[in-house]
């Protein structure tokens, strides 16, 4: 019986360790232990090598028995990463003011959670998001926006020729449907944080979007078009005027 049971965890250790196709020395063991009870919970056969290190996550693709992708993001939790990420959360940001870090891991999971309430709300409302599938301490598991484990490219990484007008139309109307119908300000909007797959814009990296009734949510949403504005102009497309799209926002239809 002892030699039966040994067997079994043995072969189910290789399993857990089957999961994860490159070793990432980024990747604590308490991480690794909530990769393996999130792959139980939604098949996942394999988590593949990061495809982005961002500032304050890495994003890896993680493929389910059926062969359905999933984006995981997972953010830093080390104290070396997440200092810079630390950074981001709090500076500018006077909902934390106040507030005395203590826990550093703590304050990364409420981070992560946040963005899964954030992209629930917008997925809810209607806007083009990945579509959220859980949250767990510090990893965040949503839609893969791509296709076979490939990412679709960001704003900022497509061909000249494929930024259009269409798009630019695409993109001000989900900050429409976020504004007017999820009552949220994203808040760090760029052609960083929007991916186009099948030449629609889908919003990311949602973790800081503010409530509209927020005190900086204006100054926030005028700069989120700005950058937007910026980016499509200097491409050659004919964009509205920020005061227009302020302010079909902010009245009453
Ligand atoms: N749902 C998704 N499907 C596929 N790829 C994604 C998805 N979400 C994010 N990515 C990829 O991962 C990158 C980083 O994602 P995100 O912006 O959310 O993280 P971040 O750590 O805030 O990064 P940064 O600091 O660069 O803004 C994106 O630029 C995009 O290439
Ligand atoms: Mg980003």
């Amino acid at each position: 019986m002892v030699g039966i049971d040994k067997k079994t965890k043995e072969e189910k250790k290789l399993k857990d360790e089957d999961l994860f196709k490159v070793v990432d020395s980024t990747i604590d063991s308490r991480t690794y232990f909530n990769l393996i009870q999130i792959a139980r919970r939604l098949n996942i056969e394999a988590y593949f090598g990061a495809i982005s290190s961002g500032k304050e996550a890495r994003i890896y693709p993680a493929k389910t028995i059926e062969g359905k992708y999933y984006a995981i993001k997972i953010y830093y939790t080390s104290t070396a990463q997440s200092k810079r990420a630390i950074k981001k959360y709090t500076e500018g940001d006077i909902r934390f003011k106040d507030v005395k870090i203590s826990n550093t891991k703590q304050l990364i999971n409420t981070w992560a959670r946040k963005e899964y309430k954030n992209l629930s709300k917008m997925y809810q409302a209607g806007v083009r998001v990945p579509r959220p599938i859980m949250v767990y301490e510090n990893i965040l598991v949503m839609e893969f926006i791509g296709e076979n484990g490939l990412r679709a490219p960001l704003l900022k990484e497509l061909g000249d020729e494929e930024i259009t007008e269409g798009l630019y139309e695409d993109l001000i109307s989900q900050i429409h449907i976020m504004v007017k119908r999820a009552l949220l300000v994203h808040g760090d909007l760029s052609e960083y944080n929007v991916m186009v797959f099948n030449e629609k814009c889908y919003i990311i990296d949602v973790s800081q979007a503010i409530s509209i009734d927020h005190d900086e949510a204006l100054k926030l949403l005028e700069r989120d078009i700005e950058n937007i504005n910026n980016f499509f102009e200097s491409k050659g497309i004919n964009i509205k005027p920020k005061e227009e799209i302020i302010l079909s926002l902010i009245s009453g239809e």
